[in-house]
């Protein structure tokens, strides 16, 4: 049985051993680079600088959030504002591979530019124990070229700690919740973020739509799931797609883009069964997508794909 509180504190003198200089972390708000982050501030206090870089493809209010709470448990934090290098590094890029290519190799240049500036001498990262065990890996990086906030290249020569290594996911969460971190409990949310929901390219206009209809998912599906409605969808968030349709605005003619709503039950991402969203939670999930955009978004559709044959994710 996992015992959260005699593993953060065997964590903490070992991180206190192995940490003998400056340390930096990428916390892009998951729950592992959370969890980790907090863990070694514990052990090593300013020694270690969490930097959250916002790419411009976070979800509504993210980067504020992982800052507040960065704020909140005392740590020390820096906030870089990469948005524009993002957008300006994806104009005209559609295909999905190449997007997660650039948008990984950006976050490397981004990090290692904060890195060198503090002349940090440790790298931590939150690799969990199903990163690194190839059977959980083989099926999904064989599809997509999986890409973490925080994985950087060797050659950056900092000495790597990695102290989530033997955990799997729950044991994360249960001890992100002993830590008393009120991210534990979130969704999972792909490295390259809200680009690789931008099907075509992904422009600071797209990341706009697709990040206020994300938010609405959100928050009708979380809505539903406490009023006992239906149960709460594994993972459930909003696709723009580069589809445009004729509509109609009050009585005059519009033409704007289509959004699809996806929401899976998974267990660990492998396999996912779409899940059966009551039609009135649908519609005002709709209603108020289309009613928020008018100009720019007038039809809403439903992902009734499994995985397979489908992915989680469009890209
Ligand atoms: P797919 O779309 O492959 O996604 O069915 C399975 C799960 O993985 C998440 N995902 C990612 N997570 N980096 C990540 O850390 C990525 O590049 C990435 N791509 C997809 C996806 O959100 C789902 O939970």
């Amino acid at each position: 049985m996992f015992d959260p509180e005699s593993y953060a504190n065997e964590a903490i003198e070992l991180i206190k051993k192995q940490i003998t200089g400056k340390a930096i972390i990428g916390c892009s708000g998951g729950v592992d680079s959370v969890v980790a982050t907090v863990l070694v501030s514990k052990a090593v206090g300013d020694q270690l600088l969490a930097v959250h870089v916002d790419t411009g493809f976070m979800r509504k209010n993210e980067s504020a959030d992982v800052v507040k709470m960065m704020e909140r448990m005392n740590i020390n934090h820096k906030l870089v504002d990469a948005s524009q290098e993002f957008y300006d590094a994806l104009k005209g890029v559609t295909e999905p591979e190449t997007k997660r290519k650039i948008i990984g190799e950006k976050f490397i240049r981004v990090f290692e530019r904060e890195a060198k500036a503090i002349g940090s001498e440790f790298l931590v990262q939150g690799t969990i124990a199903p990163d690194w065990i190839e059977s959980g890996g083989e099926l999904r990086d064989t599809i997509k070229s999986h890409h973490n906030v925080g994985a950087l290249p060797e050659k950056m020569e900092m000495k790597l700690v990695e102290p989530l290594r033997d955990l799997y996911k729950d044991e994360v969460r249960k001890l992100g919740r002993y830590l008393g971190i009120e991210f534990s409990e979130r969704q999972p949310f792909p490295g390259p973020g809200l680009a690789i929901r931008i099907i075509g390219e992904p422009t600071e206009e797209a990341a706009y739509i697709v990040r206020e209809a994300c938010a609405i998912v959100e928050e009708e599906l979380e809505a539903a799931a406490e009023a006992g409605k239906m149960e709460l969808p594994w993972q459930y968030f909003a696709v723009l797609t580069p589809v445009k349709t004729v509509g109609v605005q009050g009585d005059v003619r519009a033409y704007g883009y289509t959004v699809a709503v996806r929401a899976v039950q998974s267990l660990d991402g492998m396999t996912a069964a779409y899940s059966k969203v009551p039609h009135d939670v649908l519609e005002k999930i709709s209603n108020r997508i289309t009613n928020t955009m008018k100009d720019k978004v007038n039809r809403v559709v439903y992902d009734i794909t499994n995985k397979p044959p489908g992915t989680i994710e469009w890209e």
